[in-house]
């Protein structure tokens, strides 16, 4: 008998793994702390015998001392949630094995060995949808960042990696379909029912990795014949009623391959590549190696039931998932902290795919708006951390927007110090150098430094740093001369008081007053504090366009007046600096006092904008976009909600109400535009449903009913929702008809029924939260599926107007929505903290009840990992 674990007991009757592990202080994990792991593990065999109700798991390990690591005598195995049968080394039982928690240790004389251990696991009981689970009758799984401990015992941290073969034994009919990484090697049939599959992954990958999928599922196929003249068999596996919507993934697909060729010179590896969509998912995709697992919201898309942001999301999922090989398989990372080296430079990948796939222009101010409405926030708040974080305590965690999003602008701007022809040169060495290695963000500014010729010493710090760099520009005037005068403060953090300047990157252009041109673009790098660069040639002193196309993640302040801005906002000849010159004049009257002469500014702007034949009217939409509220709410010093609903709101209805013709004109005349595929279509679809928008706020009565009329006529899911979302904010019988009629409509349809929950969640009405309180009593809503609870949820805790109600009955909401996911599935329930986590910034009275419901939280007993780390950060 085993002398450690009366619970685990290595011979005879397998038992269940102690139902409640001792609460303990969860351990902080130290970037510092890194060290190679002792053991190697070349290759790895798993056999799974598998069932829905459990699954059987035999490993066998190939190991071997790491000679770059110091020698041990044991092996210790991460493990989570398994039930250990037994284990063997070389072939012999052994039974002097201890368990440290849930890690196994085995007891290993140097040298080569081979070590096999069976397990079994309960995939219908997994709700935190992390290791092997249940989704819709099929198997699937999901590993990244530690949920391979959860298939079976093993060393399940990125540095180490191994070739993995597997075998899978199922029922044929329950499970007619088995899927793995790498390539097929053999199928065949076995006695009651049940056959197997077989397959090989010849590229060494880290566990996280590894995937697995059976089911009864269908398959899109086509082929794609790489550069070097390799035939790739293509599939996208979904269930049978689910094929008709994945021409557009299949084509995502190919588009992406072709694009990292061209772009990048990266081909693709295997024979096959397979994507599988799955309903119940915790994120948006998952690279494993050759046999990507999606969530379907990522995968399925026609006209009928998506938009087409919907059709840019699939392709830009798939497009980052596909990147992934080469930023993320065939170069991993050493240790977690080292996420953002492949999901930073992934999304900056995904985003330039996007970028060429349908013009840079709306690509870039809508990575713009996220990146500020979400990352921003979190910079700026009590979960700040650099993009490469020195410690956690649960990784989950730091899957997040600094991680990729602002992880993504770090190498954009490199891109933009570099020039692309030598940016390419250092992304071919970093492929080359480390093709094949789990590297670190060390690794891959030393590939660009050397191969693009850059010199990164002070850029580090943009990997060692949090907070948003705060820049302020000033101009001078002397004669000819023009002095810029830079500023830059990077703002305090938690657990980081003292900041250093870091490079920031600038394109900027000087626009002569009189002309109304500029002599073109030029990249100045602010390095200091304060900084002053001179120009000469100006007998009056310019306008400045700064910061265009947003090369540097900042938030800027220049001393600019009103009139200079509504000049950009019309003609500048940058999309993003024209765009960002609408939104200041708009942030000017949103966070200043209600001002007749800034709001009359908005509207000289907006009616160029109208006027401006030369722009699409997709482009011309953007323009015409008020800010979010999450940016509203992270510009202002004290974010009073209630307040800023009023005035943005009311700002709507002014710019409705002074450009009514214009707006119905709008609307009108791209009707038949509106109906049809290609660019123009689409764009004449966002004017369209943003027009009515407008008409709506200045006019409840004409809004619903020309919205109603948008609502029925509509070709497609565009029109359908963009009517819809506009509907859905007013009160009356087209409001309850066109509900009514959609949920009748796509009531089979789990992601349309995700958007009627959105809809309605987002809607601006002042008794939201009732019927979001009732919407979580409908037939369809369910806790256990990811997508429902965001659908409903994440609109509502988007919503001002619900979240912030006045009474604190939306705080209250989402922390027993926290409190009831906790065990259920800590990775989403943690997600919903950092609004919480928002009330430093937010007035007095609804600051303390946030804090209180934080407070609950916190006392509430055992909390999840996830939670705990949430929390604690949003209260210390
Ligand atoms: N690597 C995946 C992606 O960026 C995300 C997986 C995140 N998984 C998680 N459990 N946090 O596409
Ligand atoms: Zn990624």
């Amino acid at each position: 008998s085993n002398p450690q674990s009366g619970a685990n007991t290595p011979a005879g009757s397998p038992v269940l793994p102690d139902a409640a592990p001792e609460p303990q202080e969860p351990a902080v994990i130290r970037r510092a702390d890194y060290a190679p792991y002792p053991w190697r593990v070349p290759a790895i065999r798993l056999d799974f015998d598998l069932g829905l109700e459990t699954t059987r798991v035999e490993a066998t390990l190939t190991v071997e001392p790491n000679l770059d690591a110091d020698a041990a005598e044991d092996i210790r195995l991460d493990g989570d949630g398994l039930v250990l049968e037994s284990v063997h080394v070389d072939g012999e039982e052994r039974t002097d094995w201890r368990r440290d928690g849930e890690a196994l240790i085995v007891p290993l004389s140097s040298g080569k060995h081979t070590l096999t251990i069976v397990t079994r696991i309960l995939p219908s009981e997994n709700t935190q949808l992390m290791g092997l689970y249940a989704s819709n009758g099929m198997l699937c799984t999901q590993c990244e960042a530690e949920g391979f401990r959860r298939i079976t015992f093993f060393p399940d941290r990125p540095d180490v990696l191994s070739v993995y073969t597997v075998r899978m034994e199922a029922d044929r009919e329950a499970f007619p379909v088995l899927l793995s990484n790498g390539n097929p090697v053999e199928e065949g049939l076995l006695d009651g029912g049940r056959h197997f599959a077989e397959w090989h992954d010849p590229w060494p990958k880290p566990s996280y990795l590894f995937a697995l999928v059976a089911g009864d599922l269908v398959a899109r196929t086509d082929s794609f014949t790489t550069m070097g003249g390799r035939e790739v068999a293509l599939g996208v596996w979904v269930r049978e009623e689910d094929l008709p919507r994945t021409s557009h993934a299949m084509e995502s697909i190919k588009r992406s391959m072709n694009w990292d060729e061209e772009t990048f010179g990266r081909e693709y590896d295997l024979d096959r590549f397979n994507i599988v969509a799955v309903g119940d998912f915790n994120m948006g995709a998952m690279e494993n190696k050759g046999l990507n697992i999606f969530n379907t919201k990522y995968v399925l898309a026609d006209q009928e039931t998506a938009t087409d942001a919907d059709f840019d999301a699939v392709e830009g999922v798939i497009g980052h998932e596909y990147f992934h090989n080469w930023s993320g398989n065939r170069i991993t990372c050493r240790d977690w902290f080292q996420l953002s080296l492949k999901e930073g430079f992934t999304v900056l990948r995904d985003q330039l795919f996007s970028e060429d796939m349908h013009g840079a222009a709306v690509k870039r101010i809508g990575d713009v708006r996220v990146l500020r409405s979400v990352q921003f926030p979190e910079d700026s708040g009590p979960f700040a951390h650099p993009i490469r974080p020195d410690s956690y305590k649960e990784i989950s965690n730091f899957y997040t927007a600094t991680v990729y999003n602002k992880g993504a602008e770090v190498i954009r701007m490199m891109r933009s110090m570099a020039g692309i022809e030598a940016f390419r040169k250092g992304s071919d060495l970093y492929f080359d150098r480390h093709d094949g290695e789990a590297a670190t963000c060390e690794d891959f500014v030393k590939a660009m430094e050397d191969g693009a010729g850059l010199d990164l010493t002070q850029f580090r710090r943009w990997y060692e740093q949090a907070g948003t760099p705060q820049v302020t520009a000033e101009q001078r005037h002397d004669g000819d001369t023009v002095t810029l005068v830079l500023k830059q403060v990077v703002p305090p953090t938690p657990g980081q008081p003292d900041k250093a300047p870091v490079p920031i990157p600038l394109r900027i252009a000087l626009f002569d007053r009189e002309k109304g041109e500029h002599a073109g673009e030029q990249l100045i790098v602010l390095t200091e504090a304060e900084q002053e660069f001179t120009f000469e040639g100006f007998a009056k002193p310019p306008i400045l366009s700064i910061n265009r196309g947003y090369t540097a993640p900042i938030a800027l302040d220049r001393d600019i007046s009103r009139e200079d801005l509504v000049f950009l906002a019309a003609h500048d000849d940058d999309s993003f600096a024209r765009h960002e010159a609408m939104q200041e004049l708009l942030l000017g009257y949103l966070l200043g006092d209600a001002d007749d002469e800034a709001r009359a500014a908005i509207g000289t702007a907006a009616q160029a904008v109208l006027a401006d034949d030369a722009l699409d009217n997709e482009m011309r939409a953007e323009l015409l976009t008020l800010p979010p509220f999450a940016y509203l709410g992270e510009r202002s010093k004290i974010y009073d909600p209630g307040a800023m609903v009023e005035k943005r709101e009311g700002l709507r209805a002014w710019l409705g109400h002074e450009f009514a013709g214009q707006f119905r004109d709008y609307h009108e005349r791209l009707t038949n535009l509106a109906r049809e595929e290609g660019a123009q279509g689409k764009q004449a679809r966002r004017m369209r449903s943003l027009a009515l928008g407008y008409i709506a706020a200045a006019d409840e009565a004409e809004g619903a009913r020309l919205g109603l009329a948008q609502y029925r006529a509509a070709a497609g899911m565009t029109e359908r929702q963009g009517a819809l979302a506009v509907l859905a904010g007013l009160d009356g019988t087209e409001r309850e008809e066109a509900l009514a009629d959609f949920y009748a409509r796509f009531a089979d349809n789990p992601l349309v029924v995700d958007k009627w929950f959105t809809l309605q969640a987002m809607a601006l009405r002042p008794n939201v939260l009732d019927e979001v309180g009732k919407l979580a009593g409908h037939e369809a809503f369910t806790i256990s599926n990811p997508n429902r609870v965001r659908s409903l949820y994440g609109a509502m805790s988007g919503n001002p107007v619900a979240f912030h109600q006045e009474s604190g009955a939306g705080y209250r909401m989402i922390a027993d929505l926290i409190l009831e996911l906790n065990m259920r599935n800590p990775q989403l329930a943690a997600r919903f903290v950092p609004s919480l986590g928002r009330w430093r910034r937010v007035e007095p009275g609804r600051s303390a009840m946030m804090r209180a419901e934080l407070e609950r939280i916190a006392a509430a007993g055992t909390l999840s990992r996830d939670v705990a780390e949430q929390v604690e950060a949003s209260l210390g």
